[in-house]
């Protein structure tokens, strides 16, 4: 059967760090509060443009794929963080890389974004419409926190991460995907002034909204179901499962999940402590990650979960083939910064910098 098989990763995580004390210092918060609630120690604060991070993404995904960028069919950016309305994020990326027949999109299920749009290109591969795909999570949540609301503050960070598929007749590729929303539950997690909402009553701030513990109370649940189907969808028992790589939104959520699937914790990826919530973008840089460290192997079936806004949530297994090396590096291509995370909000908070 036809399907798409990952040949290629690679993440970009902004240089500028946000820790819990940085925050502390400026927020009625403290490191003990936001380690035991969340798992989060610190988070990347981006000095670049969504696009520029997606790109830098995208650029060491082509490489590890050993690919040259006009081998891509389709570019897919998951995202609710785009520069702009118009054009998408795959747009600039397109641009940056010089890839120019492929279809471009941006994709908004959130969090859940990248398991979304593994999905689609799976769906796109599997009717014959393109042979190869780069699909992006990108995010730029740091725009979207509000420094005043303590309860959301010290959860989000910036960052992106991508891989690169090609379609296969193999026994690797994507076994199964199953995706789901409720549209019942939009308001418990919502960035009311991200859109042309704020047009009509810019009295709404452009920020996160949530009721955490609504959020909390489904993610674990939705999450667990959606990769025990998955994973029966695809033929598999739960204790096949090599890798579990979920979104990071917070490690209690994570911890849940993998005991409620009865996945041995040490197969469980996790790096919530260093980037926070990325997003969209949290499990392709959790999964370049994981190649890097030896966690996935050949053969491995690894299986991404995610829950979002929306509610959004969805899950996706995948049998690992052969190679689990990169074919190339590359630069990220983005300009440093000497600026720490909190410089680069406080620039943004006098209206200064990006
Ligand atoms: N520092 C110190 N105290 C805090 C902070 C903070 N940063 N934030 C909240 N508190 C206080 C609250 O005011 C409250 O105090 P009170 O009891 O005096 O009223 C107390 O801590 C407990 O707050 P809760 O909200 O009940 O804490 P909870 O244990 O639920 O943890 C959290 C909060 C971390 C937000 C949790 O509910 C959670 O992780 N929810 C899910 C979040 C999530 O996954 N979001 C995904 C977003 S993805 C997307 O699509 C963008």
């Amino acid at each position: 059967m036809r399907r798409a098989a990952i040949i290629g990763w690679g993440d970009y995580t902004p240089p500028a760090v946000l820790t819990n004390d940085d925050l502390a210092s400026v927020i009625d918060t403290n490191d003990e509060w936001i380690t035991s609630r969340s798992g989060i120690k610190e988070r990347r604060i981006s000095h670049v443009s969504n696009a520029a991070m997606a790109t830098a993404a995208a650029r060491r995904a082509l490489a590890a794929a050993g690919l040259a960028p006009d081998g891509i069919d389709a570019i897919i950016v998951a995202t609710c963080t785009a520069d702009r309305a118009v054009p998408s994020v795959a747009a600039y990326v397109q641009r940056a890389l010089g890839s120019n027949a492929a279809a471009t999109m941006d994709l908004n299920a959130a969090c859940s974004g990248f398991v979304y749009g593994l999905s689609v290109a799976n769906g796109l591969i599997a009717a014959g419409s393109i042979d190869r795909a780069l699909i992006i999570g990108s995010e730029r949540l740091s725009s979207f926190i509000d420094l005043t609301d303590r309860s959301t503050a010290v959860l989000f960070g910036d960052g992106a991460g991508a891989v690169v598929v090609e379609a296969t007749e193999g026994q690797e590729g994507v076994l199964a995907a199953n995706l789901h929303s409720d549209g019942e539950l939009t308001e418990i997690l919502t960035i009311r002034g991200g859109g042309t909402e704020r047009l009509f009553d810019e009295t709404i701030p452009a920020k996160v909204d949530m009721e955490g513990r609504e959020v909390f109370r489904h993610a674990v649940t939705k999450m667990g179901e959606a990769a025990a189907a998955t994973i029966a969808a695809a033929g598999l028992e739960l204790e096949d499962v090599d890798v579990l790589i979920p979104h990071q939104a917070n490690i209690r959520i994570i911890d849940a999940t993998a005991k409620r699937l009865r996945v041995n914790p040490e197969r469980v990826y996790a790096n919530i402590h260093a980037y926070g919530n990325t997003s969209a973008a949290s499990i392709p840089i959790a999964l370049s990650e994981a190649l890097d460290q030896g966690v996935v192997t050949p053969g491995s079936n690894v299986v991404f979960v995610a829950f979002g806004g929306g509610l959004t949530w969805g899950a996706a297994v995948v049998r690992w083939g052969e190679r689990v090396t990169r074919i190339a590096t590359v630069d990220s291509g983005v300009p440093g910064t000497e600026a720490t995370g909190l410089e680069l909000l406080a620039a943004r908070a006098r209206g200064l910098g990006v």
